[in-house]
Parts: C-alpha cells; structure tokens; sequence
C-alpha cells in the first residue's frame, strides 16, 4: 500500500523555534540552544526551574519519586486532559503546549497552604524520609484528576458522599501509588492516605492518624478536599493554543536546536522521510521517540545530534474502528489504548478486548503507561529482543501492522513483523489492527482464524497471563502468555473440540514473543481429554526453551505448561461454564483471569474468587490491601512526650518543600561529577580514557588519585578498623571500586561520560581474584577479628551433644540486600577560603566524614565543615558508604578550586555501595526426642568483600541474635573473609537478620526431622530468665522486663491462632494448586547505645534551636528529639509544654558547630540524642529556674517570653551543650514477634502473604506513630530480603540486578494483605531513656516468619499424596533467601502439572478417562 500524501505544508522557516508548555502555572518558552533536547522533564524542572519536588530516584521510570502531573488541553472541546507521567523519562522538548503540575503546584508550606494531598500524607505518617513523597502525592493528585474526569464523563455517580471524598473508589486509590517505591514505611499509612479520598471507604478502616481517634473518624475532620484545585491549566496557555488552534501544527517549530543537537517534529510520514533522507542526518545519531520511555529500559549511554519526536505526526494518533476490529495508531499510549480496548468491549462483552486491556494494566505503571507508547512497545520487541507483555497479547488476538519502510507501505501480521529483520529508522510503524472475535453465530462477520466461518457454532475462548515479581505489574514477566481458541461440540462424539487456537509466549528469553505452532497442530482437531492435554504439555516444554544463559530458565518453561494447562484445562470437562472447586481450585496467574465479570466466555471458578482476587488484580474493584489494625497505647507520663505527634517536616516533604543534598541550588560555576568504577574483580588499572567523541558531554576530564593533594592520602573511608582507599589504585581490588571521577557540566554528560569511559586493565602477575567464601577458606583469606567482640560460648558443645537424642548437621547460605534508599548517594562540596571546604553530605555520619576529607586533603579537621541536613533514607548505606563519594567530591571541588555535585545514578550506587553481608553458616545441633535443644556449634563465614568496613562486628551481632533460643550449650568459630567483592557495609539489623533467621532455618529443620509442630519446638526453646541472663550476661533482665513470653502467648496461645491453623489445614486439603502456611517468629535484638551531644539554644524571642549528634534519616529523630526538648523545657512551665513544641526547631548537623556528631546507626541514636538534649534542657532549666522564681516572687505568674527577655537582661548563659555517655547500661535486649499466614500458588510459585500479625515491646514509645512507622517499615523491608530481592552478580562479581529494572524490593501490592501491629508498652525500664525501647531494627528480622510460613505452605504441597520425586523427606528442604516464585515453583516441582495429572490418569481406569475425563 502506498503512503497516504500528506496534506500539510512544508513547515515554515520563518516560524519561530520554541517550545512553550507551563510549570505550576508559570509559562516556560525554550529557545534555540537553550536546552539539550536530551534533557528530561527532571532534568530540566531541578536544574533550570526552583522547583525540586519531583525527586531523581532510579531514572528508569521504574520507582516513582519523579512523577508529575501533564495536562493537555484541547481547544476543540475546551476539555482538558490530565495524566501522571514519570519525568525521568519525559524529554523536555516534547511538552510543547503541555502543562507540568509538580507537587509545588499543588500547594506550599510557604506560600498559598498546603493541598489535602500534603495533609493528609502527613496527617496518616505516611511519610517518613520523605523523598518518595512528592512522587506519590502526584500518583494520588493524577488519580483523582482522572477521577474527576471520568466522573465527568459519566463513568462514576456524579456527587461524591458527603465531606471530602472525591468520585474514586478505595481500590483505585491504591493502585494509583502501585508503581511508587518507598523504602521506608512500608506502604500501609501510604494506602490509607490514598483511601481517604475514596467515596467507598468506611473512615473507621484507616488507621493510625493525626485527625481523629479510633472510633471517632469523621470526613470532617479531614482537611478538606476541593476537585477543583489538582492541574488546573493556565489560561495564558490556553489562550495560545486557541490562538494557534487548527494552525498550531503549522506554526510550531519544525526543529529546535540545542546546544549541538536539534529536535524534529514531522507532522506528516512523508515529512519524516523528507527529513530522515536529508543531509542533515547523513552520518548523524539519531533518536527516534514518542514516549521516550525504552530509555528507562535500556540506560540512556548515548548522545545524540538529531532528535525525532513521532508524536504531531496525525496518522499514528488516530484511531479507527470496523466492524471486525479496530486500528490503533502506533504512537498512541498503552493507557490511551486500555480506554479504546474498553470501550470497545462494551463492559467486558467482547472478551477479547477486555482481556487485553486488563493485561496492558499490568505492562510498568500508570506514570510509564500513560506516555509509553503501543508502537514503541513492538519496535522494541522487534529490534531490541525486549520482553514485551504487548507482543504476546496482540499476537495472540491475530494482531497485524501497517508499516511504512522509505516509500514501501505494507500490512502484515504482527507474526510476520517479529520474524523481519530487526528495523531501523528507515521503517515507520503506522498503525495496529486488533480483530473483533466473536462467537460464530452471534455476530455476523465474525472472524475464524483461517478467514473461514465454521458451520458449526463456536465460542471463543481468550485468556493471557503472565508471572511476574509484583501481582499489579511494574516488573517484567518470566513468561507471558495469551491463548485463543475456537471451540465447538463435536457433531457425532459430543466432545468439545478445539476448532482453532492460538498459543502465544513471551518474554520468557527468546528473542520475541511466538508462536507454537506444533502444540496447536497436536490439539486442534481433537478432543481435547486429559492424556490430550498432557502431551501437549510436554511437547510444550520442549518448544518453550529460553536462550542460554537466561536465568530461572527451567521455571520459565514449566510455567507455559501451567498456563497452557489452566486454559485449557476446564475445555476438558466439556462445559465452558465455572468448573467445580474440585479442579483448577483456587488457580490464577498473575495474569488476567479470575475476573467473573470478563464477558460470557471467561472460564473461572467464581466460587474461588476470594482467593483469585490476591493475585489478579484485574480488572476487579477488589483492594489491594484488606484489613489493618494499629494498637499503640499513649504513655503521659513525661507529655508532650509518649504522644503519636506527625512527623516533623512532614508537610514540608510531601509539597517538595523539603531541602535534600541534591536539591540545594547549585553553586555559581558548579560542575558535577561521576565515578568510574572498575569492572574486573583483581586487575592492575593501566589507563581511564574518555571517550572524546562525545564532544557533546563537554568533560572536563578525570579526578583520580593524582589529584591527591601533597600531604594528603588516598583515603575514601574509615571505621575503627581502620582506613580503606579512595580509589583502586594501583590496581583494583575488586568489580565496582571507583578508579576516579569525571568532572562535566551536568550530571547526565557526567553519568553518560563515565560510563563510556574505556579503562585498561591487566592482570599480570596477580592471582587470581577470591570471589567466594570457598575460595577465601581455601586460600586462608581472612580479615582476623579482635577477641573482645567475639560473644560468648556457652557451656559445654561435646557434653550437650552427647545428651542428645538426635544430631542433625546442614548449611544455610545467604544473599546481600541492597539498601535501595530512595535518595542515592549525594554530596557537593563547595570550596572555601584559605583551603577550607564546606561539604552537604547525605551521610549517616558527618563527622567521619570530615575526617576522612581532611584526611584525604591533607588538611586540619577544622578547614572542613560537613553539614547534614536530611537524609533520604539510610539503612546502613549512608554511613561508611557514604565517606567515598563526601570525600571524592570535596578531592574534585579541592582540585578544580569550584564547586562540584555527585549525585550517584542508581546503578553506580547499586554496584558501588556493597549491601549486606553473604554468608555461609554450617552447624550442627543436638536435641531431645521433645524437640528440647542441648547444644549447638556454628560454623560462621562472613563475606566482607574487599576491605573491613564494620565486618569484624557481624560475627558479634550474628551470634547475639542467634542466641534468642536456649541452644543448651553453644559454641562457634566466625571467619570474616576477605575476598575481591565490593565491601560490605553494615545493612538494618547488620549480621542480626541472618542470625535470627539461621536460629528458626534450625528449628525447622528439627522440626521436619521429629515430624513436629516447628512452633511447637520454638515454644519449647524459649529462655527463661535465667537462661537468658546466661546467654545474654551483659545484658541483665528481670523477669518484668523480659516480655517475650507473654509476646509469643499473645500472637500463638489465642483461640484465633488453633483456628486459623485448622481453616489452613482444611484449605490445604482442599485446595490442590494453593497451599497456605503459618509461622510465628519471636526474636531478640541487642542493642547498644553510644554517646551522643545534644545542644539546646534559647533565642531572643524565646523560640528554641536544637542541635543533635544524630541525623534525620526518616526514623523520626527529630520529632521525638523536640518532643523531648518541650518536655525537658517544659519543666520550667508544665502546662506548656505543647506550646513549647511549636517554638522548636531542630536544625542541621554542622560538624563545626556541633562536634563529636557520631554515627546515626543501630537504632538507638533518636533516643541517646533524646537524652542529650534533656540534659541539656535540664542545664537551662537549673540556670532559669532561680530567674522563674524571682521574678515570680515579684508579679505572680510569668510567661516564657518575659522568663527569656528577663534572663537576657541578666545575662544568662541560654545555650547549653551535653554529651550524653551510656555508661555500663548501653545495651540492652528488644523483645517481639511475629504471625505470617502466607498461601502460594503451585503453579506459578507466587506468594501471597494473607496476614502478619506483630507485636513489638517499644517499652514506653517516645511516639508511637513514629515506632509504629519504624515496625512497619521495618518488616516490609525485611519481606523484601527474605521474598524479593534477588541479587545477582556476573562471574567478575559485579552486580548485575543494578536497577528498578532487575532488583525488586516489595510494592504497596506485596505487603500483607491484613497488617496488624501492636506496640506493647511495657512499662518503667529505669536504664531507658524515658523508659523507651528501640524500634529502628528488631522488627525487620520479624520478616522471618513470611519466609518461615512460606516454607510450611511449600511442606503441605510436597506432602501431596501427588507430589513425588522429592526423596524420602519431603518435607525437609532448603528453602533460598529470597523465596522468590522461582524457588517456590522448583520446590513444588517444575513438573508438576505432568506429575499430578499424570498420576490423575494412572489412577484412572482406561475407559473412565476416555468417557469422564477424570471428573
Ligand atoms: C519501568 C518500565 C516498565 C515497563 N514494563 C513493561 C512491561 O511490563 N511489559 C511491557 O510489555 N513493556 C513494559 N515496558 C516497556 C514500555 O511499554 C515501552 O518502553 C514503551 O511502550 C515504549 O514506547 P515509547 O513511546 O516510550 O517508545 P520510545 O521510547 O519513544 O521508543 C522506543 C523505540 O521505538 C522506536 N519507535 C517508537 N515508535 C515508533 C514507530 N511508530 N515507528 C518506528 N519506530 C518507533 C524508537 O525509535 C525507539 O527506538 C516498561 C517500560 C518501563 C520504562
Ligand atoms: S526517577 Fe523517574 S521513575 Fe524513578
Ligand atoms: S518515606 Fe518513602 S522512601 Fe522514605
């Protein structure tokens, strides 16, 4: 076919080049050589405009902290259109005439009052570092625009209930944040945010919160909601575009020219060829986009000198529907697309459509959906092998496409299309034709897949799936698949028979979605019985192979046996209506059945729908989360302490207010910097060239140890082990050490630079590299640990082994976790007079670091101040971790004599920054035929990579929190290895995660081994307070104060827990393709206070600053450090202490200002600055009390301006400074635990965690709102460890999971979805501060028990009277850190369709499978 002629102009030369769009009503007009077109939105919003609320948080458009709200306006009809789109990935140039709403548009703290959005973030603590925040008030803001809209439209009743809830229902308020990362509060509070604008929420549901008490929610009391405020678009703009209405295409610029590259807006295909064809793109690269979003899949390490925007061509906009289908142009959104499907299917009456829109809403999230594009999604299919979900569904459906190559226009099937060779610029995708299948019979013209129409009547049958790391997408599928099939009766057998069929796979590491074609040759024709089914399955297997080197692979290909299986499963019975339970009980993929409402033919037990509904998500109106309960009780013993207050600057965060590293304005003349990091594990570094081609990135060349000023040393860290190197120099001590820095004038050319930059390596004369623990104990690579941090033994091994009835011996290994703060590793460094230099760290310990830059510099301490403000989440990460990139940038900023910024990009901080500690632990343990421990030896071997770090401690923590149980006698060897990875860093519950989860890997394995009740045996083994002062000597404990018995009786000896254990066991009976199990965990967690100073300054106007070692990391130190100030001051005025609160700031950590700041770690830092800056507080109020007093004498009663005027006058000393030491108290024993009811799916190997019950013991909680935070976000962090987050290296040991993309920490859709948390308040602890307990870390080993429920789910599947070839113990096995769907599936078998069924037919007489089919 040949190309349509186009009928526009040829674009006027004389138009002006601009762009022009609006930033929170703020007109913006790009000019030629203003803006790179390479920029992003980002990009542009935090370096040319002052808003920074939009946060860089991964660049892949695959966290969130970036998104902003896009409107588009449409003259025509006056309607304006909104839509959440990650600006990561928006290039700039491609906004012409749009309007950019960031979460400053919503409102300010500052200026004009916060919108209901910020509040209600805040009021529900639903922020805790903040830096997700902006990124999800503009999710819920583009939620309730959409809304509002298509209340509008029609689509919801038009008023809303009374109050302010706005036309969205509770469901969609949670998926509206489902592609949000937050690292730090584990989504709850966030979901309830989200809910209270829903018109369908009960209040009462939502939990904890700053507006009313439980049992007196009211929507009155919420700040209140006006539908009108979200993207309101500027008149001004809208007056320009009615202005250049129907001329607009003519008149906007053709190109616009950047600093070296242009962009290009065809507005017709002839044009885009015109162009392509030109001079101008002879030798030049060339960017072809439309949503711009494949770079957020493959890293943008590119530049460009053209850029081509497909987006104002009109033909691959348009839509166009048939009678037999519907042709959607390439360029058209994969969200806009989900609207034309639905519409189309009439509700869900045409199957097809539905089942493809509720698919493609599983494809990234809404903020990538809504720009990404349909064509852009095969192209990259088709030229890039990319795993598409897209692909698979459309072919499926017997998709084709129209494509134009030069003056070649032609139509083929999107078959056809994969098979091509891989297409370049040249070929255009125009457009795609999704037939209309019906029923034959039921609509005239109705579509075979021969073309022919059968004289039979056939219903048509269409279902897609895929399995994926998260149920509602945002993670990419091990395998999609999408089946079609036209089935009728068999005239003369009366069987059902497969007249046709499609059976599409994807994404399961092939080079693009197919068909197969030989299992659809062996089923059509047939009747389809169980034997049928089965060899089709197995030739199935054979035809889906992935590619070598695909990892999981097996799991991939037995997962298109499951999926073929279910689909075709129920055809079998000879009915397409609901199956009996007996069968595909309780089966859905994470794809998209399980939906009873999806149109006539949709095969689906809807008895089973409860249970379908945890995995699909589709398109149901079913919540994510289902039931959460917050029990906190209120301590008024030292008020306005003990009170549940919001989290301080929480207001501040959500409108973007907040002030991180990266987000103060860049210096006059400040450049920005990259590391270059080595790739080879062992190499010496010969050279560091750039790549000067990229003349564009205009670098101003490499920082590397040469720069190392004289007197300085090349040092990057330090701990109290000692010091570690800057740079790997002379040679590189393993994958991922920074060799130097590159110096550009923006961070992008920086990243882009650095990654470009080609480093000569060789490896002569060195060993070669220790990668594993292993090899490191093969080769006696050992970092040796000093005695006095080695804990204790106990007792007698041989004695307590020899007591025993039964010995067992195994091994555990474990994973790194990576931190994944939201906020990567950020510093900038401005230099100073006379050699000093002020460095803003993002940093857990700023003091350190200014050691280490003086260090490195060769300067006194004093030239250098490091000032702290925020941190954007920490975990470990930002504490020595964060000394190389502090001390990199302040060696550039020294160098250059200007200003330099390092902000890292997520994949440099992944690979860089280390993680947490892998391990082998070997042991042997002795036990009573009761399950009665009587000794225990542990093997410990730490990998602590290439340098120390803080290892030599983890044995420590490890074994302390192994100790949670009475072992009997215990003893251990630890061996920290030093091997040629990057180095390990202390991670949240550093060491004390794996030891408490090593303790309960023993007692499922004793329990497997006695055929008993595993929490049985952890009952058994509990201490009592005697055993526990033997373990734990230093830490002493009274009986009031060891809780943990009465902990564990309230999550286990309640008649709700037995029950619960028999609705599982009969669940598991009847239920053959899920399972359910339930664990419960307790722990004990040291923990070790260190000395921290505290600064109290009362101002002339008696307002109050605060200055704490300890830095806000988003664990809450600053709210209770102020509450602690108000109550500490507040002795001076005891009905006041509230309105103290209000006149207090606590403000940033200076190292000048406030010396010997520590470390912000171990969970206990809040409360030791707590304690400081109450002695500080009680040094004033011993210097006022006499002032209060005297002048009380005189006229009565005296407010606390006139106390501070008087002592001013007197002359007062109104600064005071303590350092606060623990003394011999400093550690000290957290007790909880925990209940975790998983269910898993056997034939996908997903889990689903039903319900979580916690009880933490926070003594008396300093604020409960803020430890009921950390619990939270503690134990969703650590689901993350024990589920999720797989992390792979390459064969050098570089880490190669490095982005949103391949590391999948959890999602608001993987928490529990009944999450129920009790702080206990146990009372007066005399060596607490305030009798408060930590609750930073202890609750993140209380993840265990998800782990620990899904390894008793996967038991009751082994125990399947089906189920063989798991040996003679079937129920003892190792289950991986994490259980990801993988493990879960290879540990109920990868075959185990074939094997259930095939036993199924065995057991069968002949004659009753043919003539019943096994019913
Ligand atoms: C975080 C994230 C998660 C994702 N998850 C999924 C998922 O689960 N499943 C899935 O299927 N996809 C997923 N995707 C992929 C996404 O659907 C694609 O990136 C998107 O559809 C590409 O469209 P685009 O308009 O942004 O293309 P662009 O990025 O603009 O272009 C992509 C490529 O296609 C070329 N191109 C675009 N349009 C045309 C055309 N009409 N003719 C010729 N060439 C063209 C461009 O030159 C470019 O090379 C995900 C993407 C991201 C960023
Ligand atoms: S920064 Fe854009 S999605 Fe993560
Ligand atoms: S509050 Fe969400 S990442 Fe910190």
């Amino acid at each position: 076919m040949a190309a349509s002629p186009s009928t526009a102009p040829a674009p006027s030369s004389s138009a002006s080049a601009a762009v022009v769009f609006a930033v929170n009503g703020e007109r913006v007009e790009l000019r030629e050589g203003d803006v790179d077109p390479g920029a992003t939105l980002l990009e542009f919003l935090r370096t040319r405009t002052r808003f920074t609320g939009p946060k860089f948080g991964c660049g892949e458009g695959g966290c969130g902290a970036c998104v902003v709200l896009l409107s588009a306006y449409d003259a025509a009809s006056g309607a304006v259109s909104h839509a959440a789109v990650s600006s990561c990935l928006t290039l700039v140039h491609g906004l012409h005439h749009r309007a950019v709403t960031t979460t400053e548009g919503l409102g300010r703290v500052g200026a004009g009052g916060l919108h209901a959005v910020h509040e209600r973030l805040a009021g529900f603590h639903a922020s805790q570092c903040g830096f997700c925040t902006p990124g999800v008030c503009m999710s819920l803001a583009a939620a309730l625009a959409g809304a509002k809209a298509k209340a509008q439209a029609g689509r919801r009743p038009d008023d809303p209930p009374e109050g302010f809830a706005a036309r969205l229902t509770a469901a969609e308020a949670e998926r509206a944040v489902a592609g949000n990362l937050c690292r730090c509060t584990g989504y709850r509070p966030i979901a309830d945010a989200c809910k209270s604008f829903a018109a369908d929420v009960d209040l009462e549901d939502l939990g904890l919160n700053s507006f009313w008490r439980k049992g007196d929610a009211h929507a009155s009391k919420l700040p209140r909601y006006d539908e009108g405020s979200i993207g309101v678009f500027p008149e001004l703009l809208k007056a320009e575009i009615r202005a250049s209405s129907g001329i607009d295409d003519l008149y906007t610029p053709p190109a616009l020219v950047g600093s070296a590259s242009t962009w290009h807006r065809p507005r017709s295909v002839e044009e885009y060829y015109k162009l392509v064809g030109s001079e101008l793109f002879g030798e030049s690269r060339t960017k072809v986009v439309v949503g711009n979003t494949a770079s957020g899949v493959y890293r943008e390490t590119e530049v460009y000198d053209r850029y081509i925007d497909l987006r104002c061509i009109p033909e691959l906009n348009s839509v166009s529907k048939e009678a037999n289908g519907v042709h959607i142009g390439a360029a058209v959104s994969i969200s806009q697309a989900i609207e034309i499907l639905r519409v189309e299917a009439g509700g869900c009456n045409d199957v097809v459509f539905c089942k493809i829109a509720d698919h493609m809403e599983k494809v990234a999230s809404p903020f990538v959906r809504n720009t990404a594009s349909l064509g852009g999604n095969l192209i990259m299919a088709q030229r890039d092998q990319f795993a598409s979900d897209i692909t698979t569904i459309l072919l499926a459906a017997g998709s084709s496409i129209c494509i134009q190559a030069s003056s070649r226009r032609l139509t083929v099937t999107l078959e056809d299309f994969l098979q091509m060779p891989p297409c370049d610029h040249k070929t255009l995708l125009l457009s795609i034709y999704i037939p209309r299948w019906t029923p034959i019979g039921s609509l005239s013209g109705g579509k075979t897949m021969d073309g022919t129409v059968s004289k039979i009547g056939t219903s048509v049958l269409f279902e897609t799936y895929r399995a994926a790391p998260r149920p509602l997408g945002n993670a990419v599928a091990y395998l999609n698949s999408a089946f079609l099939a036209q089935v009728s009766s068999d005239a003369t057998s009366s069987s059902l028979m497969l007249r046709e069929l499609c059976l599409a796979f994807g994404a399961y590491g092939s080079q693009h979605a197919i068909r197969a074609r030989n299992v659809e040759k062996l089923l059509v024709g047939k009747p389809i019985t169980v034997s049928v089914l089965l060899e089709a399955c197995r030739l199935l297997k054979e035809t889906i192979v992935p590619k070598e080197g695909t990892r999981h692979a097996g799991y991939r290909s037995s997962l298109a046996v499951a999926f073929l299986f279910s689909f075709l499963y129920p055809v079998t019975e000879g009915t397409l209506k609901p199956l009996k339970a007996v069968h595909l009980n309780g089966y859905v993929t994470c794809g998209t059945n399980g939906n009873p409402n999806c149109g006539p033919d949709a095969h689906v037990d809807v008895s089973l729908k409860k249970i379908n509904d945890v995995n699909s998500g589709s398109c149901t109106n079913d919540r994510i989360l289902e039931y959460s309960n917050q029990i906190i009780e209120i301590n008024k013993d030292y008020l306005p302490d003990g009170i549940p207050t919001k989290k301080v600057g929480a207001e501040l965060q959500a409108s973007g207010e907040a002030v991180f590293v990266d987000d103060i304005p860049a210096p006059k003349d400040c450049v920005y910097g990259a590391f270059i990091y080595s790739t080879k594990p062992l190499a010496h570094v010969k050279s560091i060239e750039l790549d000067l081609l990229l003349k564009q990135l205009k670098t101003l060349g490499v920082v590397t140890v040469k720069d190392i000023p004289e007197g300085g040393s090349n040092v990057g860290a330090n701990t109290i082990f000692g010091p570690e190197p800057l740079f790997g120099d002379p040679v590189t001590q393993c994958a991922g050490e920074p060799l130097g820095v590159v110096i550009a004038e923006t961070q992008r050319f920086a990243n882009i630079a650095a990654k470009r930059a080609v480093i000569d390596y060789s490896t002569e004369n060195l060993d070669a590299p220790i990668l594993s623990i292993e090899e490191a104990v093969k080769r006696c690579s050992y970092f040796e640990t000093p005695p006095f941090l080695l804990p204790q033994k106990i007792g007698d091994f041989s004695k307590g082994m020899a007591e025993a009835d039964q010995k067992i011996s195994s091994e555990v290994k474990l994973n790194s976790q990576y931190y994944f703060y939201m906020e990567t590793q950020a510093a900038l460094a401005i230099p100073d007079e006379d050699n000093c230099m002020v460095v803003y760290s993002s940093s857990q310990c700023p003091e350190t670091a200014q050691n280490v830059i003086a260090k490195c510099l060769g300067l006194p301490c004093h030239n250098v101040r490091v000032v702290t403000r925020r941190v954007g989440g920490g975990f470990g990460g930002k504490a020595v971790r964060s000394l190389p990139v502090a001390t990199a940038c302040a060696l550039a900023a020294f160098k250059l004599r200007r200003p330099v910024r390092m902000y890292l990009d997520r994949k440099t901080d992944m690979i860089v920054t280390g993680g947490r500690h892998p391990m082998k632990i070997c042991y042997s343990v002795g036990f009573k035929s009761d399950g009665k421990f009587t000794a225990l030896h542990i093997d410990l071997f730490i990998n602590a990579g290439m340098t120390k770090d803080v290892s030599l401690i983890i044995p420590h923590n490890f074994i302390e929190a192994l100790k949670k149980y009475n072992w009997g006698a215990f003893s251990y060897e630890a061996k920290v290895c030093k091997t040629n990875i990057a180095t390990k860093s202390a991670m949240r519950g550093p060491g004390e995660v794996q030891g408490s989860y090593v303790a309960e890997a023993i007692i499922e394995h004793v329990s497997s081994m006695l055929s008993a009740d595993a929490n049985l045996v952890r009952h058994r083994n509990l201490h009592t307070v005697e055993s526990l002062a033997l373990f734990h000597s230093e830490c002493t404990e009274d009986a009031m104060g060891y809780t943990l018995h009465s902990i564990c009786d309230q999550v286990t000896a309640s008649e709700t827990y037995q029950r619960r254990l028999e609705i599982i066991q009969s669940f598991n009976k009847s239920n053959k393709w899920k399972k359910r199990g339930l664990s419960f965990v307790p722990i004990v967690h040291k923990v070790l206070s260190r000395p921290t100073p505290g600064k109290v300054s009362i101002l002339n106007d008696g307002s109050i600053a605060v200055e704490v070692g300890g830095i806000e990391l988003g664990q809450g130190l600053w709210t209770k450090v102020k509450q602690m100030a108000a109550f500490g001051l507040g002795q001076l005025c005891p009905d006041r202490s509230q309105e103290l609160l209000e006149r207090i700031r606590v403000v940033q950590a200076d190292t000048l200002s406030n010396v010997q700041g520590g470390w912000t770690t171990g969970s206990t830092t809040s409360e030791s600055s707590c304690e400081a800056v109450r002695h500080a507080c009680n040094v004033l109020v011993d210097r006022l009390k006499p002032v209060k007093e005297q002048f009380q004498e005189k006229q009565g009663n005296v407010s606390w301006d006139e106390l501070i005027s008087k002592a001013i006058m007197i002359g007062v000393d109104l600064s005071a400074r303590e350092y606060y030491v623990p003394g011999p108290s400093g550690s000290y024993l957290n007790y909880g635990a925990a209940t975790s009811e998983v269910e898993i799916d056997l034939l996908t190997g997903a889990s689903t965690i039903v319900r979580s019950d916690l009880i933490y013991d926070c003594g008396q909680s300093l604020n409960p709102a803020v430890d009921l935070g950390q619990v939270e976000g503690a134990f969703v962090q650590g689901i993350g460890y024990f589920m999720n987050e797989e992390y792979v290296t390459n064969s050098d040991g570089l880490l190669i999971s490095d982005g949103t993309w391949t590391y999948k920490i959890p999602t608001v859709d993987t928490i529990p979805k009944q999450f129920n948390v009790k702080l206990l308040n146990s009372g007066f602890h005399k060596k607490r501060v305030l009798s408060s307990k930590a609750s930073g870390e202890p609750p993140l080993l209380l993840a265990a028990s998800v782990h620990c429920a899904t390894r008793e789910a996967i038991r009751a599947a082994r125990n399947e009277p089906h189920c063989s070839g798991f040996g003679p113990s079937p129920s003892h096995f190792d289950l991986e850190v994490p259980a990801i769907m993988p493990v879960v599936k290879e540990l109920c078998g990868l075959d185990n369709v074939e094997s259930i069924w095939g036993a199924t037919i065995a057991s069968c007489s002949f004659s009753a499978l043919c003539d019943k089919r096994c019913n």
